[in-house]
């Protein structure tokens, strides 16, 4: 059995006394979330007062990007065991906004995978296609290429993994793919962890879709079989609509 993830990522969004806020109601929804599991990944300086005001709630945190070393002459960088010291269970890692704006690699999210796992966290692994590659009919090609690449040399992790499926094009653009579509690359994207991380773990591994979730399309996209949850940017910015996507995870 996979767990059913509903994952906030708010970018860089939101001041320390909105993050507060956005805690204080979720904290009381906290206690109906049951059959999800929900996680915010705020921006770093959030971070510290995210993890205070979560503790205890059932609700987990996590980091949005980190460093691959673990401490050093590194200016700007975050490592996964400063993560681990604010208890996050989660890291995000190649999220598009990331390989597109600052030039990150799959080398480099390579190591990135092996330091966070290394140090305890769970990895949401991110890949996707643009949209010239989709119409190209590239699309499962970049992916796979992605995920070869990111996942080299891997052994499996032992606190667990999460892919995030997220087509660049439909990112924070309002269109979001078709449930098929999504179910059919993430169902592929089993097939290639089946192949480079062992049939075991790709079997519990959570696939996530994300790009425009909301709580209008988000129960479409789960009834498919292979979407474990999602990864929600814009709307999970307000607690009422993550909390509401929550739920419909949670019930799918
Ligand atoms: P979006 O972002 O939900 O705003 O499209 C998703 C993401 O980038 O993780």
């Amino acid at each position: 059995m996979r767990n059913k993830l509903a994952i906030a990522n708010w970018k860089m969004n939101k001041s320390r006394a909105e993050a507060k806020e956005f805690c204080e109601q979720l904290r009381q929804a906290a206690p109906e979330l049951t059959g999800v599991e929900t996680v915010v990944c705020p921006p770093f300086t959030s971070l510290y007062l995210v993890a205070e005001q979560l503790e205890n709630t059932g609700v987990h945190w996590g980091g949005q990007n980190c460093f691959w070393e673990e401490q050093g002459a590194y200016t700007g960088e975050v490592s996964p065991l400063m993560l681990r010291d604010l208890r996050c269970r989660y890291v995000i890692l190649g999220h598009s906004e990331r390989r597109q704006i600052l030039g990150e690699t799959d080398a480099m999210i390579n190591r990135k995978l092996a330091a966070a796992i290394g140090a305890g966290l769970i990895p949401i692994l991110c890949v996707g296609e643009t949209l010239q590659e989709r119409e190209n009919h590239r699309a499962r090609e970049v992916v796979k290429e992605q995920l070869d690449q990111d996942l080299r040399n891997l052994a499996p992790p032992t606190a667990g993994l999460v892919i995030a499926y997220e087509p660049v094009w439909a990112i924070g653009t309002g269109v979001n793919a078709s449930s098929d579509d999504a179910q059919e690359m993430i169902s592929f994207i089993r097939e290639r962890l089946a192949q480079s991380l062992g049939p075991e773990s790709a079997a519990v591994t959570p696939i996530l879709y994300g790009g425009s979730v909301n709580s209008n399309n988000i129960a479409e996209i789960m009834a498919e079989k292979d979407i474990d949850g999602a990864l929600i940017g814009g709307a999970s910015l307000q607690v009422s609509s993550f909390v509401t996507i929550a739920r419909l995870i949670a019930n799918a």
